[in-house]
Formats: structure tokens, sequence, C-alpha cells
């Protein structure tokens, strides 16, 4: 336990650190008309009616005085792609602004584009709070965008989601229940996939034939072995057999390139994909919406880094060419 006597300063800011908020950029315009701003994640409530907000600047801030002189500031929400805006303004001092499209709010304060919330507000009141001043405004206008918030927590930037409903209550001794996560992550991949599949069958594919054009669609010319190297890991047959069936269907044609064909779609083959892929688009759109926009970036974003904790060396589907080949078309 740190008490008065024993107070570990690193201590007390991860001890603050585990309080998780959103990310706000404050503005205002100083008495110069040179527009100031910071990053803020003191940001809160304080009154509904009057509606009142509060947020704390430290006393070393070069944007101090503008702050205090200003009479007005913006606050600025940030939604969860605003990461990169976010490190820009919490950095001293650097010139800000530059190339960021800005609007004119109340007071003169700059007014930023694409957040979660903004609120406009006329300074109140500025009290001594310690190593920081606390500005304590009165919202004079205020608006929202619905894009998921930008979160801070533990020093770390992340993204809000909502705890999932439990799909069922039964789980057995050894913990062996619907939290397993192979069990999840396939659940959830053929519910996703399950609809794909019906466009895929209507169109007379089958699902490596799918996974093999797709692959193409990405970037084509590729080798058996390549296409065999990002595809095989997930049980996909993309034998010579597989290849040449859809060559013969009109779908693919091959090149002999250095020794090795590659393979291409053919126009039929781009234009049945290209509408294939169209229509798994639509799907995931509405699986995503059905999540919310918030669970739906904060979703992708685990799964991406999953991908990344867990990867064992698999080829990059979506990478660039290693080296332009051509040849003659067998
Ligand atoms: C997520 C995050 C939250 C921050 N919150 C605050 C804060 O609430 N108050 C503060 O004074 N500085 C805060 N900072 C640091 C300021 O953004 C930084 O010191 C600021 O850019 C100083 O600007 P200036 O010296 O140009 O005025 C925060 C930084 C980050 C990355």
């Amino acid at each position: 336990m740190n008490t008065e006597a024993r107070f570990d300063p690193r201590e007390f800011r991860a001890t603050l650190g585990t309080f998780t908020t959103g990310v706000t950029i404050i503005t205002a315009r100083g008495a110069d008309g040179l527009p100031v701003g910071v990053t803020a994640n003191s940001f809160n409530s304080v009154s509904l009616d009057p509606p009142m907000v509060l947020w704390s600047l430290a006393r070393n801030a070069r944007s101090l005085e503008a702050f205090q002189q200003s009479g007005h500031f913006a606050v600025h929400i940030l939604s969860a792609g605003q990461e990169d805006l976010s490190n820009r303004f919490a950095k001293s001092g650097a010139d800000k602004f530059t190339g960021v499209a800005c609007s004119e709010g109340a007071g003169g304060a700059p007014l930023l584009d694409d957040c979660s919330a903004r609120l406009q507000c006329r300074t109140s009141f500025v009290y001594e709070g310690g190593d920081h001043l606390i500005f304590v405004g009165e919202v004079v206008a205020f608006d929202r965008s619905g894009l998921p918030p930008l979160v801070f927590q533990a020093g770390r930037y992340a993204v809000a989601t909502r705890k999932a409903a439990s799909l069922s209550s039964g789980s057995l001794d050894a913990g062996w229940s619907e939290d397993h996560l192979p069990y999840l992550l396939g659940r959830a991949y053929f519910q996703v996939y399950f609809r794909i599949r019906e466009h895929v069958r209507a169109d007379g594919l089958s699902d490596d034939e799918y996974f093999i054009l797709s692959t193409l669609a990405v970037r084509d010319g590729r080798t058996q072995a390549e296409i065999e190297a990002g595809l095989s890991h997930a049980g996909c047959d993309c034998g010579f057999q597989v290849l040449a069936g859809l060559r013969q269907r009109g779908l693919l044609r091959c090149e002999d390139g250095t020794g090795d064909l590659r393979w291409f779609l053919s126009d039929e083959g781009r234009r049945r994909t290209l509408h294939l892929i169209a229509a798994a688009k639509a799907i995931e759109s509405e699986v995503l919406a059905g999540l919310g926009e918030w669970d739906a970036v904060a979703l992708k974003n685990l799964l991406k880094q999953l991908v990344l904790s867990t990867d064992p060396g698999l080829p990059d589907l979506w990478s660039p060419p290693p080296a332009a080949t051509t040849g003659a078309e067998a």
C-alpha cells in the first residue's frame, strides 16, 4: 500500500491509468489569434443543468496562457480511427494544426472533423489543481457522429467493446465450455461463411475453387506452389486437377513462366469472382451492422491481434509479387 509517507509517483500514475477513459483534443484560439490544442484524457462531465464539463491542463503546457485568455474551448471526443491525431496533439509546442481541416467554433476555437462528439464551451471557472489548472466550461453547442470512440487504458490506446451475453450456461468439469477459443472462432467462421457459401454453390463452385479464385483476384500470376502455400493450411485442395478444372470451365488461364505454370483469372473468371466477392462483402456488412459499429471495430482489432500473435509464418496473401514474370500462354 502506498501511503502519504511512502508515495511512489510512478505507481500513482500507473494506478490512475487503471481508470479507463476516452481521449479528447481540447482546442481554443489564443488572444494572439493563433489556435492551440492539446490531447487530454482528464475530461469529465460535471453538470447537466446547467450543462458543464471540466478538464485539466498541466501548468507547464505551452498553451496554458492561450487557454486562460481565450474564454472558450472546444472538446473533441476522438473516434477509434484518430490515434494519429491524438499523438500529434500530445506533442508539446509542435505546429499541430498544419494540414488539419478545421472550421471555426464558439470563441474562434478550431473544430476538428471525424470525431465521436464535440462540445463547444464558454470557460466558466479556472481552479488551481496542484501542478494542473482545472478548466470548467458551460456547454454552448454540441454534436455527435455515432463513430466508435478511441479509448485510453493503462497508457495505451484501446477500443471499446461490450460484454457478450453467454451462449449457454452449460460447461464441463475440465473447463471444456463454449468459451473455448477454437470453438468460438470456428463457429463464428462457419456461421458467417455459411451465407457466402450459398452464393458460391449457386455459381457452381466448390469452397476450394472459390478460395483459389478469390486468392487470384488479390493477385494473379501465382504458381500452383504459391497458391498452395497460401491455402493448403486451411485444408484447401489446390492440386493441379482443381486448377485444370477451372481452366477447362474458362475461369482460369495459365502461362508458362520460368518453368512453372503461372495461373491467371480469365475475363470471365474475374467477372464471376468479383461478383462473389461483392456478395461476400455485402454479407460482411450485414453481419457487422448486427454487431454495431463499436463492436465491429473491436472485433476486427482483436482478430488482427490474434492473427499476428499466433502467426506460424504463413505467407501474406495480400503482399505484392516477388518479381514480374511473363511467358507464353499454355
Ligand atoms: C492520452 C493522453 C492524454 C493526455 N491528457 C492530458 C491531460 O489531461 N492534461 C494535460 O495537461 N496533458 C495531457 N496529456 C499530455 C498533453 O497532450 C501534452 O503535454 C500537450 O500536447 C502539451 O501541449 P503544449 O505544451 O503544446 O500546450 C495527454 C497526453 C496523452 C497522450
